[in-house]
């Protein structure tokens, strides 16, 4: 299982890896998102264990939790990053990430970040059109270089998730679409600033069923045998992730072994460095977002609010994907109440679970909302004036701070009036 889920009850209270999440919240205040390393750093060593048997390289998407110490963590383990902007490549630089192990992404990379990326000597450039192609032709020209380049090719595979993360089909923007690959090809020698050593794919994330991997390996396959005979010389082949994870218990996520098993046969006759490039299945349960609750109140009808002080600001995804979430007493009670747990923000959207059975904790107590390592304050926002919370990372028994709570100074910090 990929879900190394190190929060667990010491006797009533929840911990982080045998840290209390009620000291961690008394020290450090709430809103505030907990990290433990050894998740992290088990997660990256499960996953690696299960492609043991095939020549690749892990680059960590960062994009799932950009925090310098989560990037640092994996680096100091061997991995490398995927990045999707030049924001993100300045973060896995700071980070310490070396340059040559870096590949950078993007559907919309604007002149300047190709000009930073070959700059700074990232491994690949993964491209997703002609004209961009030409763009990084020219800049690579420009500053007297060859830039490595891998083509970012869209499989047209429907891979089942929710609809907003499903990058495969080619009605998304993604990648090069299968009609225009011979016209990308055909011109590529003309592209003398560009050497071509991988072939790219990703097509989405949080998906379940290996088989989604083995149609778009496949077709990945065809492309690469083909392009092969044309004399390009592919080193690499990019798979990207995707990879599940479980954050409802009731429905848990596809071992990674299972991917294992059916893309290893499918990639190692190739004879090419694999590239994967997971992010949530790293990070989503190395975290847990911490909320007190503020007020607890009933409408007419009996149904039953707790107000907590966290909000989507720190936690969009039940808004936008109607994600479920696990909700935990931080002190557990015998008795349960079905509640909505609601945040401060005015929107009727923000929320992080409705109609859901929870311990029936009262105000001022704490709440842990499960599963917050991946695509949770990496998408947050200032919306309503919010401060961004204060992050800690566990690491057997030291805390550390990894991300100081904003001040309302900050948050003003670049405006003129
Ligand atoms: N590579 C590329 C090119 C990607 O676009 C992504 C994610 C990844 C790798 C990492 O995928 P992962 O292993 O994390 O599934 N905000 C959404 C997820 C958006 C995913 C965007 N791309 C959510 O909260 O579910």
């Amino acid at each position: 299982m990929l879900d190394s889920n190190l929060f667990h009850y010491n006797g009533r209270t929840l911990s982080c890896d045998g840290i209390s999440l009620e000291e961690l919240a008394d020290t450090y205040g709430t809103p505030l998102f907990v990290t433990s390393a050894k998740s992290l750093a088990d997660s990256y060593r499960e996953f690696e264990h299960a492609f043991a048997d095939l020549p690749h390289f892990t680059c960590y998407s960062v994009k799932a939790n950009f925090n310098l110490s989560v990037i640092k963590t994996f680096a100091e383990l061997g991995c490398g990053c995927d990045v999707n902007s030049g924001g993100e490549l300045y973060r896995a630089l700071q980070a310490g990430v070396a340059p040559e192990k870096i590949i950078f992404a993007g559907v919309g990379k604007k002149p300047e970040e190709i000009t930073y990326a070959l700059k700074s000597g990232v491994l690949m450039l993964k491209s997703e059109s002609l004209s961009e192609l030409r763009s990084i032709n020219r800049i690579a020209d420009e500053l007297g270089t060859v830039a490595a380049v891998a083509i970012r090719i869209n499989p047209n595979v429907t891979a089942e998730t929710h609809p907003y993360i499903t990058t495969g089909d080619s009605k998304e923007k993604f990648g090069v679409d299968e009609g225009e690959l011979p016209t990308v090809f055909a011109l590529l020698p003309q592209l003398s600033n560009l050497r071509l050593i991988g072939l790219d794919m990703h097509i989405g994330s949080q998906i379940f069923d290996p088989e989604y991997y083995v149609a778009a390996t496949t077709k990945l396959l065809d492309i690469f045998n083909a392009v092969k005979d044309m004399g390009f010389p592919i080193e690499y082949l990019d798979i990207g992730g995707g990879f599940p994870v479980t954050y409802d218990p009731r429905k848990p996520a596809t071992p990674i072994e299972r991917f294992a098993e059916k893309l290893i046969p499918m990639l190692k006759p190739a004879g090419v460095k694999v590239i994967f490039e997971p992010g949530r299945s790293l990070v989503a349960n190395a975290s847990v977002l911490l909320t007190r609750i503020l007020y607890k109140k009933r409408n007419h009808t009996g149904k039953e609010f707790f107000v907590v002080d966290a909000g989507m600001t720190e936690l969009i995804r039940p808004a936008l994907y109607q994600a479920h979430h696990e909700i935990l007493a931080v002190t557990s009670h015998d008795q349960s109440v079905v509640a909505d747990v609601v945040g401060p923000v005015c929107e009727s959207s923000d929320f992080f679970a409705r109609h859901r059975e929870i311990d029936a904790a009262e105000e001022g107590e704490l709440l842990a909302v499960m599963s917050a390592g991946a695509y949770a304050s990496v998408m947050g926002s200032n919306y309503n004036g919010r401060l961004r919370p204060a992050e800690v990372l566990v690491n057997g028994s030291e805390v550390k701070v990894i991300r100081k709570r904003e001040s309302y100074e900050q948050i003003i910090q670049n405006e003129l009036c």
